[in-house]
């Protein structure tokens, strides 16, 4: 079942999860997730999945203070599981390292950490300084190392250890134009998954690490119709993919105990595919 057609008949939310077999049941302590960049998008999507299959969730946002309060609320009142709302802006090292602490003193463990935060700025390259990169590689490197850093340390304490998605980008392949400095920082996400994989590991081999690399799931939301069916047209499968596409993968590396490592393209083949038609910067 993908995220979205029926959540309410979901099955429980861990095959071999970390603590709970029954979502139903109050008294079995529960996965608790953290998600970055979960106040809206693909976070957001990601959080709401999660929260479906019964996880406690960490609600992390930066600016969208607002949204994530609204957002806790649903999932509580829908899903009946606790979600606590967390602000901190991710490019501050020690602003990550308290959100991990704060999750581990709210919840005393952390099963699962994504992190969605990102920020996705074109800056064309006459203008793609070494400030430029500073900036990008903050908010798209820092912005994940740390807490993935920090949560997997604290997983490597836990008997049943846990799961680190790290989210990159397709384009890192075929990169687009006017955006070099965040291509040039997701670049480093692979890299970052397979160290944490080995480093972790090597300390608890229950401690799993995986990365997803989304095509075109959620445009931004200024985008035409017509640059719109450009990039459809530009994926093999001729679709826009859907944050559910990220989610249900997230579902997937969680309930998969061999799976680590692995850096897995959600695009529609969109980095194996050069369309003849230029696409355009979007997705
Ligand atoms: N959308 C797509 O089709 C697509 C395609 C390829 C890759 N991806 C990747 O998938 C992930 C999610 O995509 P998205 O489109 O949902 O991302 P997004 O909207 O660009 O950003 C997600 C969140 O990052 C947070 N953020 C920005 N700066 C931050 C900071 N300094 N500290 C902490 N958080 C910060 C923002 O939270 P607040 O709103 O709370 O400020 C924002 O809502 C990203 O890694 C993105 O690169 C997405």
């Amino acid at each position: 079942m993908r995220h979205g057609e029926n959540e309410q008949d979901a099955p429980s939310w861990s095959k071999r999860g970390a603590v709970a077999v029954d979502a139903a049941d109050r008294s079995i302590v529960r996965p608790v997730a953290l998600v970055t960049g979960a106040a809206r998008r693909v976070g957001r999507a990601v959080a709401e999945c999660l929260a479906a299959r019964g996880f406690t969730i960490a609600l992390h946002y930066f600016r969208s203070r607002q949204a994530a309060g609204e957002l806790a609320e649903q999932l509580r009142s829908r899903y009946g599981v606790e979600v606590a709302p967390i602000g901190a802006d991710l490019t501050v090292a020690e602003a990550g390292e308290e959100l991990v602490a704060r999750v581990g003193e709210r919840f005393g463990r952390v099963d699962l950490v994504v992190t969605c935060a990102s920020q996705w700025e074109s800056v064309p390259l006459e203008r793609a300084d070494g400030a430029a990169l500073e900036r990008a590689w903050r908010t798209n490197v820092l912005a994940s190392y740390v807490p993935a850093r920090a949560c997997g340390l604290r997983m490597v304490s836990q008997d049943e250890g846990g799961c680190i998605v790290l989210i990159g980008d397709w384009a890192i392949a075929r990169p687009y134009r006017d955006y070099a400095p965040y291509l040039v920082a997701k670049g480093a996400i692979p890299t970052l998954t397979r160290v944490l994989a080995v480093e972790l590991a090597a300390r608890n081999p229950k401690v799993r690490v995986n990365a997803i690399l989304p095509g075109p799931v959620l445009l931004p939301e200024a985008t035409g119709q017509a640059e719109a069916e450009t990039v459809r047209r530009s994926t093999l499968v001729k679709a826009i993919g859907s944050p559910a596409d990220v989610a249900d993968l997230v579902v997937y590396f969680y309930e998969h105990p061999f799976v680590t490592g692995a850096v897995v393209p959600v695009d529609g083949g969109r980095s194996v595919y050069c369309p003849d038609e230029a696409p355009g910067s979007v997705g």
